[in-house]
């Protein structure tokens, strides 16, 4: 962008201000850029405009008030403006899924309407929400046809109205939830899908501070690398929870087999946690995503099926461990530590640990569950009840009386808390640890019987553990 001949950076705007778009629009902001943020959600924004952040994300509540005060981020909840006002529009809003497992694309489709209508100057239309391959070509479509009609349709009353040039771009964004902010700063890569050199070169210029390499490729090409990458990081996942329950049976440590898997640099160590399986927004939604991509299109996706059908078990294997661990589970008192999908998230959206504490709700267990962030999420969906709900306000106090303990999500404080103390208000000292989080060592010196996942070793009861 140039203005009197001096090169100036164009104000970005950012559409939709959920996990990716905030991240996104203040990671812009700390890179020098000026960044409306734009959510029709006009409580959302007022919050935001508060300085408050509307989900946890660590590290990102001080860039809200840095860039609130610096001016290099402003809020509106008027999405028209916010593009009138920019030269260049990052879509991040929702693709939740519909029922046959598709993408629901119709707050993108209504994201490029609203473009159309208020395209006032060239724009650069950059789509980062997951979508399948195609989508680019739909979003320049859409644009292309609404603006001419409304052109048309404002040309009957004034002098005919200008047409501006556009141009549309995938740039997939790989960000996790609890690390968006070390993400955003240091990523693996960017990869930008265009179709222009103009809109090359605008990319290739926001992302220059970051020292990463950067993918150029065609939109399609960007879009399937996200998608690609979101089903094989859960094909990863799945892969070792099969290995995990193989290795129950021969009496083998999934944590060692991953150990030696991860040191082929051509397998890599990232992705082989073994556990209740995988959740969040993003790899269940994307997966079924794909699945029907390929269906779609007549293309075999049966290993992606595959992944999907052992994700969904896992919830079911895990509570069948703690029926073998306990024998009845009714009417016990189990206590729950992390209900998130992963730490350092209040997100509970498809956390594999909802399923369990349904299917315990069901069997009559009366729980006493903790999460450091995600509870009120929580009690949404299961609220407190004096017969089976306990809400705790410690790890400890989940704790008190239980007669199990299960680890569903690894929170780093889990690690800090003193296992003997916790030993010693249990009712029962059984710890089945749903991540393979806490040293079998450790809870077995601090008395506890622990159960974990394709560990079977330490699977067993500890012979004389203290049970009160
Ligand atoms: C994911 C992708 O990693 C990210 O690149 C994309 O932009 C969005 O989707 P996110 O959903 O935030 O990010 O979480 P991630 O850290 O990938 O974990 C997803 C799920 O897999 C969690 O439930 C986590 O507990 C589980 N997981 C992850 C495992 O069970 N084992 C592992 O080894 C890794």
């Amino acid at each position: 962008m140039e203005t009197n001949g001096k090169p100036t950076s164009p104000v970005i705007s950012v559409l939709g201000l959920g996990h990716v778009g905030l991240p996104t629009a203040l990671g812009f902001a700390e890179l020098g850029c000026e960044v409306i943020g734009a959510d029709d959600d006009a409580s959302k924004v007022a919050v935001l405009k508060s300085g408050k952040l509307t989900f946890f994300e660590p590290g990102l509540g001080p860039l809200l008030t840095k860039h609130l005060e610096s001016g290099r981020f402003r809020l509106t909840d008027k999405v028209g403006e916010a593009i009138r006002e920019s030269q260049v529009i990052f879509v991040c809003v929702g693709t939740p899924q519909k029922d046959d497992g598709a993408a629901d694309l119709s707050q993108v489709e209504t994201v490029a309407r609203t473009i159309a209508q208020n395209l006032n100057s060239y724009k650069l239309v950059v789509s980062k929400s997951t979508v399948p391959a195609i989508t680019g070509r739909w979003i320049k479509r859409t644009i292309a046809r609404y603006a001419e009609n409304y052109r048309r349709a404002a040309s009957t009353q004034h002098p005919p109205t200008e047409f501006f040039d556009f141009d549309v771009a995938s740039n997939p964004e790989f960000l996790q939830e609890g690390k968006a902010v070390e993400n955003i700063f240091h990523p693996d890569r960017v990869v930008i899908g265009v179709e222009s050199d103009r809109a090359r070169e605008i990319l290739e210029d926001i992302y220059k501070p970051l020292k990463c390499p950067i993918v150029v490729v065609k939109i399609s090409t960007a879009e399937l690398v996200k998608h690609a990458a979101n089903a094989f990081l859960s094909t990863k996942i799945s892969f070792i929870n099969m290995v995990a329950d193989l290795c129950e049976t021969v009496g083998a440590d999934v944590g060692e087999v991953a150990k030696g898997l991860g040191l082929d640099p051509r397998i890599g160590g990232q992705f082989l946690q073994a556990g209740i399986g995988f959740g969040g927004y993003c790899f269940p939604k994307d997966l079924r995503a794909f699945i029907h991509l390929g269906e779609e299109n007549g293309v075999d996706c049966g290993i992606l099926k595959e992944v999907e059908r052992v994700n969904l078990r896992r919830p079911k294997v895990f509570v069948k461990k703690i029926q073998k661990a306990l024998w009845v589970v009714k009417g016990k008192t189990i206590a729950v530590w992390g209900l998130a999908f992963k730490p350092d998230t209040d997100d509970i959206r498809e956390a594999p640990s909802l399923k369990i504490v349904e299917e315990l709700l069901a069997e009559g267990a009366c729980l006493r569950l903790y999460d450091p962030q995600a509870m009120a999420n929580v009690q949404r969906v299961f609220p407190e009840s004096a017969e089976q709900i306990t809400y705790c306000n410690s790890a400890c106090e989940a704790a008190r009386g239980a007669e199990a303990l299960l680890l569903l999500t690894e929170w780093s404080e889990f690690k800090e808390v003193d296992l003997a103390r916790v030993h010693d208000v249990m009712e029962v000292p059984v710890l089945i640890d749903g991540r393979n989080f806490i040293d079998p060592q450790v809870a077995i010196a601090a008395g506890f019987e622990y159960h974990s996942v394709g560990r079977e070793g330490v699977d067993r009861p500890v012979p004389g553990f203290t049970q009160r």
